[in-house]
């Protein structure tokens, strides 16, 4: 017998029957994220054919070239999402500011961020790109939400999502009850389940990181990168590379294919070393679904989910996957190899 076809839809309805008093408020939020998906999905499959490729000239607020499929996917989440009255306010990477729900609409009890266009360098050379998403619960009093709502700490998530552009398009997400990843059948336009209850594999052999920064890294992001690419490391054999440039393809195979995913704090700017992600729209989403699957997210320091945002555009150095790898760049970069004399690097 040919195995059971499970849409997205029955996958999440099925999820909320086992929590009783499910209004189905939160399944529909996910639902209207599977059409805003598949619509971006849509474009980036054609985006080589219309002349929709390239960039519109402009800058976005973190001074990045703002590419076309960006404000595309940037507007066309907002539009899914804006007259459902399910939320009562959005944050979106590519927005400066809050995106309130427009005054003809009712407003929700959820709140959504995102990064609707993630990997976007990649857009022009045929790369995998990605969206991705954040759902919290309003926290504010006032009816149509305020910045409060969007400044919640990772793990007052309760539900975030990928949705990968790639040889096929694929929605990952998590709602606290595991991970889980379906596959678009473009010939009938579902999502089909493909990855239920997806753990990271341990001991994975990857290190994924933008390595032409390593100029502008401290010392101790250089010892922890180079230990990974010693004999000394758990494998007794220098980890792989892997690096596409875009956060989401890059994540989805840590989450697949194990190792660790980082963008550590750059030195580019002597005075005001930064990490590069965003707090909000990259690194805890992300977070929520490694930790999910088993891994770790950290900022280096302390766990991604456990960041008190400050601001809406707030960035954060990043190490997320296998939970053993984070914890080892945690000691690291915590200086606590230093204290224990095993920071000599004979590759530095
Ligand atoms: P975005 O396209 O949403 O601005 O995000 C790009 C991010 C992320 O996807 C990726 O991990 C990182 O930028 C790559 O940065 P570098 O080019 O500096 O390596
Ligand atoms: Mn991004
Ligand atoms: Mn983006």
């Amino acid at each position: 017998m040919s195995q059971e076809i499970i849409t997205i839809e029955r996958f999440i309805l099925q999820q909320e029957r086992s929590f009783p008093g499910a209004t189905g408020e939160f399944t529909q939020l996910l639902y209207d994220i599977t059409l805003a998906a598949k619509i971006i999905s849509r474009e980036v499959n054609k985006a080589g054919l219309v002349e929709i490729l390239g960039s519109t000239g402009d800058k976005n607020i973190h001074g990045e070239t703002v590419q076309k499929l960006d404000e595309f996917a940037n507007r066309i989440i907002f539009q899914s999402m804006d007259h459902t009255g399910r939320l009562c306010i959005m944050g979106s990477e590519e927005s400066e500011t809050p995106l309130l729900i427009p005054d003809e609409y009712p407003t929700g009890k959820y709140v959504l961020l995102f990064d609707p266009l993630d990997g976007s360098s990649n857009i022009d050379v045929n790369g995998s790109i990605g969206s991705i998403f954040s759902i919290h619960r309003k926290k504010s009093k006032t009816e149509r939400g305020d910045v409060s709502d969007l400044l919640q700490k990772g793990y007052e998530q309760v539900g975030a999502a990928y949705v990968i552009y790639g040889s096929s398009t694929m929605l990952i997400y998590t709602t606290g009850n595991g991970v889980h990843g379906f596959t678009l059948d473009p010939s009938v336009g579902e999502f089909l389940l493909s990855h239920p209850h997806i753990e990271i594999p341990k001991n994975g052999n990857i290190y994924s990181v933008n390595e032409g920064n390593y100029i502008y890294w401290d010392d101790k992001t250089r010892a922890y990168i180079n230990h990974l690419k010693s004999e000394d490391n758990h494998s007794g054999k220098p980890y792989s590379h892997r690096y596409i440039g875009s956060m989401v393809a890059d994540i989805h195979r840590t989450l697949l294919n194990g190792g660790i995913f980082m963008y550590p704090v750059s030195y580019k700017n002597p005075d005001k070393p930064s990490g590069k992600l965003r707090l909000l729209y990259e690194a805890a989403p992300m977070g929520f679904i490694i930790s999910q699957a088993g891994g770790y997210a950290s900022d280096g320091h302390q766990n991604i989910l456990e960041i008190e945002p400050r601001d809406i555009h707030q960035r954060t150095a990043v190490f997320i996957g296998d939970k053993d790898d984070v914890l080892l760049a945690e000691k690291y970069i915590s200086a606590e190899i230093e204290k224990e004399g095993k920071y000599a690097d004979k590759n530095q």
